[in-house]
Order: structure tokens, then C-alpha cells, then sequence
């Protein structure tokens, strides 16, 4: 890093560098060392700082941003609810390292003119699962997402594979609008259950969350299966497990490949995984496993 952008920062920002303002954090991106970004809507957990250490390991730099994007809630009560633990979050991204630079801005400073989507076309990525449920949801994920990687210009931005649609949307919006970053995808972090990490398990309650590992479970039997049955005889069967357990409404379970999120039907050479989408009580949650072998 430059020696006068050092110099400033250890001046005006002792230990915390965090910035409302992209136009102020860009003075201290170094153009000459590689840029890792991890994009969050804050109420991190250990799935994001998973991420975040592997940005670490792998770039000179790394900016973590927090900002619950308003164009990607279907409804306004939604983004209300989502849970805001700014400060929190901001310790915990100092334990990892003081050196991470944090970005978390008002909406004005990315939405400048109006808080709205560009317009994008994703195909078969984007009309199925989350995407047909979620109406405009991964539009506005990718107009964030665009926002930021043209802003910073990251080597890498690192994202979890627990949202794999939102993955695929992501790489697709890169070929597309030829970013020059890399897209990173991180495998899933679940608790000892078996339950993927999201910022939403904090609205589960400790009964509910026990439960929760049932989702898990049924994507084990799914990956068990794969390449003995048809998809499907196993998607009827875990259909059935769902509509004989009355704590889960499923909203889907599917069998895709990876590429264009198509259904499968047999294994092949492609990469194929389970999804899943189901309602705990009160609480949607979605997880997906690879059914092939790394
Ligand atoms: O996965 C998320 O937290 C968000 O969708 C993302 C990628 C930060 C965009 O707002």
C-alpha cells in the first residue's frame, strides 16, 4: 500500500475502517495489490466469516459490505424485518483482522438517482426455484452486485454456495456485462445438525431449529439415491417425506444441474444438485447439495 494512504489511514482511522461512502474507501485500495470482496447484508454468522477468511488467504485486501440491498425484497415488510445488527457485525469482522475495510453505506450512496433494478436477462437461471417464487428478487441481487464489482473492481468476490441460484446469477451477470472480477463460490457451512447457516435461522426457535435438520437429512437420502433411481422416483420420495411431516410446508424440491439450472433426469457427466425450499413455522428456509462426488 502507498505510504501516504497508510499514513492517512492510520490517522483518521486508528482501528476502524469503515466507510458510508465508496468514494472515500476508494483512496485506499492499493491498484497494485489484489482486491477480495465479500458482499453481505450484515447479521453475519459463521457461513460469512468463512468467507471473509478465505478472502484473507487469497488476496492482498479484502472489503467486506454491508448493506441490506432494498431492490432484491419482494415486499416491504420483508426488508423491514430483516434483521439489522450493524454494530455487531463490525466487532466481529475486527476479530478476524483490523485490516479488513468495511463498507456500509446508506442507500443514496449506491442508488443515487432512484432505488430501482436494472433490467437483466438470466433465462432459465433465473425463472425457476428462488427466481419464480421471488418475483424481480435476483434482479436486484445482480444490480447490486453489479454496482459493487464495478465499483471496486475486486480480483475476487466471494459468495456461498448456500444461495446457488443466486451464484449462477452472479457468474452470469459477469459474463454478460464482462466483469473482469473472478467469482468464488464457498461450500455451505451448517451447525453440528446438519442445518445450513443463514441470517434467518435467528427467527427459528431452539425446538424449530432442532427440526431444521431434517432438511439436511432428506438431501443425504436424495444424494444416497442419485444414480440408483431416477430423479423422478427420488424427488416423489422425498416429496412424500415432507407431506408426512407436518412441522414443513415444502415449497420445492428439485433436481438440477448446475449449469443452466434445468431439471435432470438421470445422472450424467454434469453436475447436478438437490434443492430445496421449505417453510419451518413462520420461516422459509432453502439449502441445496451437490449430488456428485468432489
Ligand atoms: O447473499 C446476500 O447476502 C445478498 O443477496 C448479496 C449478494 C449481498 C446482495 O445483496
Amino acid at each position: 500500500m502507498n505510504e501516504n494512504i497508510t499514513i492517512l489511514r492510520r490517522y483518521y482511522f486508528p482501528k476502524m475502517n469503515v466507510f458510508r461512502q465508496y468514494s472515500t474507501l476508494n483512496a485506499f485500495i492499493d491498484q497494485n495489490s489484489t482486491l477480495g470482496l465479500v458482499p453481505t447484508m450484515g447479521a453475519l454468522h459463521q457461513g460469512h466469516t468463512s468467507l471473509i477468511e478465505r478472502a484473507l488467504a487469497e488476496n492482498d485486501q479484502v472489503i467486506v459490505t454491508i448493506f441490506i440491498n432494498p431492490t432484491q425484497f419482494e415486499h416491504s415488510d420483508d426488508l423491514k424485518k430483516y434483521p439489522k445488527t450493524l454494530d455487531s457485525d463490525i466487532k466481529m469482522i475486527r476479530n478476524i483482522s483490523q485490516k479488513i475495510i468495511v463498507y456500509a453505506p446508506e442507500s443514496s450512496d449506491l442508488y443515487s438517482k432512484s432505488i430501482k433494478s436494472s433490467s437483466y436477462s438470466f433465462g432459465s437461471i433465473e425463472n425457476v426455484m428462488e427466481g419464480k417464487i421471488r418475483v424481480g428478487h435476483f434482479q436486484g441481487v445482480a444490480t447490486v452486485v453489479e454496482k459493487l464489482l464495478t465499483i471496486f473492481l475486486p480480483t475476487n468476490a466471494y459468495f456461498g454456495e448456500k444461495d446457488f441460484q443466486q451464484l449462477q446469477i452472479i457468474r452470469s451477470l459477469v459474463g454478460q456485462k464482462n466483469l473482469s472480477s473472478t467469482i468464488v463460490g464457498c461450500s455451505t457451512c451448517r451447525n453440528n445438525n446438519g442445518l445450513a447457516l443463514s441470517s434467518r435461522n435467528s427467527f427459528l426457535t431452539k425446538n424449530e431449529t432442532k427440526k431444521a435438520s431434517f432438511i439436511f437429512e432428506q438431501l443425504k437420502i436424495a444424494k444416497s439415491l442419485w444414480g440408483v433411481e431416477s430423479s423422478k422416483f427420488i424427488i416423489k420420495k422425498i416429496k412424500n417425506s415432507f407431506s408426512n411431516n407436518h412441522d414443513f410446508k415444502l415449497d420445492y424440491f428439485d433436481i438440477r444441474y448446475e449449469k443452466n439450472l434445468l431439471n435432470a433426469e438421470n445422472k450424467s457427466e454434469n453436475k447436478v444438485r438437490a434443492f430445496i425450499a421449505v417453510k419451518l413455522g413462520k420461516i422459509r428456509l432453502i439449502d441445496n447439495l451437490p449430488l456428485y462426488e468432489f
